[in-house]
């Protein structure tokens, strides 16, 4: 990796960086049981990460949210951050347990108040607020009478949305439906390591269709609701899916992992259809996908940003370490390739040059909509000094390649509008607990001291190099 963290000029060329307009929007993400803590207050009820941390065994080291970086009670203090990093957004995510306890009927005006202060403080600093309307904490009623998978599910986020819109609409211009269905669906259904914890493919599947029903039907609700002009998108994870050769067999896991991690997404948001060979992947497993007449046109209904979150690229094989393409079972092989590259702490490969690619590949394949890297970022095993101060160059290397890498999509055509790092703040890592750190400050859980990593001093320097202001 370039290790050349700060300038260009190694090579006498222009740091990509420095191309980017002085229009680009700069932020950090976070969201809100990742945060937050404060779970039992003001009226909040128990969401499925609330209960999903109480399973031995699901959270590393019995990690939850419960208290994590205190951020409902520390909230003007780490506006204060933000504002200090000279970031002009903040995306964060609103809690729909603390909103509307139990996920239907009447606001709990108690928690409405917290994100009311909270938009008003970044406002009255010049922050933009980009809210996230749901970050994964559904409310455990709903989890109880059947969650996603239950197609009513998609309604009740339908209504969630609008009842947070009419509170906060009037402030906020720019909303998140969902952060990466992807995760929701199948960590969380198919393959059981995220909250609810269920380990079922057709639930899987029928949660990620509920979730772009519920994502279609937020956006029109929002729509006509708006008197003002407004933002409406969607945050996808997506990734890079690689052959690990030429090979038919490896060609095809290929096609197969982009299909089930980022085509099943993007195509029926922005195609009105699911792609093809998914829906036969799928149906060779024994699931369909519940679509109902209309149900296309409300997902596909359009949307004015799509939000990318990068963290990795993969390579993946339909061969076995014994050459076979077929399973025991007579299923096709579909295998990921370790390869010889820098990882993060999550194990994660670090591959710039792929986000350069996928962020092109969007602007072809999927023309016409704005894109903003709304989380991008790296856990390392930080070591702080005796003052709690984190040297974190491998973090700030990695963010230094990959908004080197935004800026070459960007002079390759791809329409990328701006770029939030994750994290503000160390935080809660889900299934990780506490133990991986991506905040760009440093989070001390022992006090809940705040300590700006040398990457956050990295991003304040290059945000005002790339703005001019010095
Ligand atoms: C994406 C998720 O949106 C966020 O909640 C998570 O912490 C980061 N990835 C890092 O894994």
């Amino acid at each position: 990796m370039d290790t050349d963290l700060t300038r260009p000029s190694t090579t006498g060329q222009a740091d990509p960086i420095d191309t980017l307009p002085p229009t680009f929007r700069w932020g950090v993400a976070t969201s809100s049981y990742q945060i937050e803590g404060a779970v039992a207050e003001d009226g909040r009820t128990p969401s499925i990460w609330d209960t999903f941390c109480r399973v031995p065994g699901a959270v590393a080291n019995g990690d939850h949210g419960d208290v994590a970086c205190d951020h409902y009670h520390r909230m003007p203090q780490d506006v204060a951050l933000i504002a200090d990093l000279g970031l002009d957004t903040y995306r964060f995510s609103v809690a729909w347990p603390r909103v509307q306890p139990g996920g239907r009927g009447p606001a709990n005006p108690a928690g409405l108040a917290f994100y009311d202060r909270l938009v008003d403080e970044l406002l009255g600093r010049g922050i933009d607020p980009w809210v996230t309307l749901y970050h994964w904490d559904l409310p455990q009623e709903l989890e109880d009478a059947g969650g996603w998978p239950n197609r009513d599910t998609a309604h009740r986020f339908a209504d969630y949305a609008e009842l947070v819109f009419g509170a906060l609409g009037d402030r906020v211009k720019t909303w998140t439906t969902l952060n990466e269905p992807w995760c929701s669906a199948m960590l969380g259904y198919a393959y059981g390591n995220h909250a609810p914890g269920r380990r079922n493919l057709g639930d899987g599947i029928a949660a990620a269709h509920h979730l772009l029903l519920g994502h279609g039907l937020a956006v029109q609700r929002l729509r006509a609701a708006a008197t003002t002009p407004i933002e409406l998108g969607l945050t996808v994870n997506l990734s890079t899916a690689d052959p690990a050769s030429d090979s038919a067999a490896d060609r095809d896991a290929a096609r197969a992992a982009d299909g089930l991690g980022n085509r099943l997404y993007l195509d029926p948001v922005f195609r009105g259809s699911y792609p093809e060979d998914v829906v036969a992947d799928l149906a060779a497993e024994g699931v369909r996908i519940p679509v109902q007449d209309g149900d296309l046109e409300v997902i596909s209904s359009p949307i004015d940003v799509l939000g990318v979150n990068f963290y990795f690229g993969q390579v993946h094989s339909g061969v076995d370490e014994q050459g076979r393409e077929r399973d025991d079972d007579g299923r096709p092989v579909r295998r990921v390739i370790r390869r010889d590259l820098p990882r993060t702490a999550m194990d994660w490969e670090i591959v710039p040059d792929s986000f350069t690619e996928l962020l092109v590949r969007l602007h072809r394949d999927y023309p016409g909509v704005p894109l903003v890297i709304t989380e991008n970022g790296a856990a390392f095993d930080d070591k702080p000094d005796a003052d709690g101060f984190v040297a974190d160059d491998d973090r700030v290397a990695y963010l230094t390649e990959h908004l080197r890498a935004v800026a070459r999509a960007r002079q390759a055509g791809a329409d990328v509008r701006g770029y939030f790092a994750w994290s503000l703040l160390d935080n809660f890592e889900w299934a990780y607990g506490y133990d991986k750190r991506f905040g760009i400050v440093r989070v001390d859980y022992d006090t809940q001291r705040r300590t700006p990593k040398r990457s956050a001093h990295w991003y304040r320097d290059t945000i005002r190099r790339v703005r001019g202001e010095r």
